[in-house]
């Protein structure tokens, strides 16, 4: 008799067991989260570093003077610069037509008018520091590269990237603009990830 209690209240324990057991299983798996998460933190290796922020120098609000072609671009469409403008021996435009004629250094309030920052222009000819068709990787390169970022080394590359006026610009372009989504604090945090990290770029 003692041994059929035994085995009783084996299985009743064993019952417990998998039904607490099932009852538990939704919640463990709702806690662990989307699969994703914390990708970027072991995968630095192939520049996730990099990638992490490379979303903002992809934004129109950059690459509109970052484009291939001897003009400026505008808007979130990145069409041509209207009127004709050039980018000129200097990157300052035509000497008919100098941005300055119409860009001052700040946003003219009102829709449609020129934005502005402090010496606003396109990069020269001579180093153009053409961005769109590249790769994230190429983009990398490129911008740590002395030869296509005018002689900048690292820290001088992050100060640029993370002060200057036409940079800064992106997060305050005016009415009628899309700023750059991505909160420039962040910006600033993950550009100085990946400058603390070496400045690790994507192999592919
Ligand atoms: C004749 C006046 C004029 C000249 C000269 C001019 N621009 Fe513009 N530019 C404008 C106006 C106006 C806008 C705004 C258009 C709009 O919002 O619809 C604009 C917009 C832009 C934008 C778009 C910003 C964005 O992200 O949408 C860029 C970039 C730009 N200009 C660069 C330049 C550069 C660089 C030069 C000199 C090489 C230059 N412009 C010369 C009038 C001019
Ligand atoms: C109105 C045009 C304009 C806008 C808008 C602009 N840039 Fe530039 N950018 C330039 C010019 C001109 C230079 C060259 C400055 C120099 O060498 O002193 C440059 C240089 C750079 C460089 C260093 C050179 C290189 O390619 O490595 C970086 C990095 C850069 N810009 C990032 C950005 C980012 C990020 C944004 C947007 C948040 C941006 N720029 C928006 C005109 C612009």
């Amino acid at each position: 008799m003692k041994r059929c209690y035994a085995i009783v209240w084996f299985f009743a324990a064993m019952l417990m067991v998998c039904s607490t057991g099932w009852n538990l299983l939704p919640f463990s798996v709702a806690a662990v989260g989307p699969p994703a998460a914390g990708k970027n933190a072991t995968d630095k290796d192939n520049g996730a570093l990099f990638t992490a922020f490379v979303s903002v120098l992809r934004n129109p609000r950059c690459m509109n003077c970052h484009s291939s072609g001897d003009f400026p671009r505008q808007g979130d469409d990145s069409h041509p610069h209207t009127m004709n403008v050039k980018r000129g021996p200097t990157g300052f435009g035509l000497t008919a037509e100098h941005c300055s004629t119409c860009h001052q250094d700040h946003n003219l309030a009102g829709a449609h008018l020129p934005p502005g920052a402090p010496g606003w222009r396109l990069p020269p000819p001579s180093m153009p520091m053409i961005w769109q068709g590249l790769t994230d990787a190429q983009i990398c390169e490129s911008i740590k590269d002395p030869k296509q970022n005018r002689g900048r080394n690292l820290d001088q590359l992050v100060e640029h990237l993370t002060e200057d006026k036409l940079v800064m610009w992106g997060w305050n372009p005016g009415e009628g603009r899309t700023p750059i989504p991505m909160p420039h604090a962040e910006f600033l945090a993950k550009v100085k990830q990946w400058q603390a990290a070496g400045a690790p770029c994507p192999t592919t």
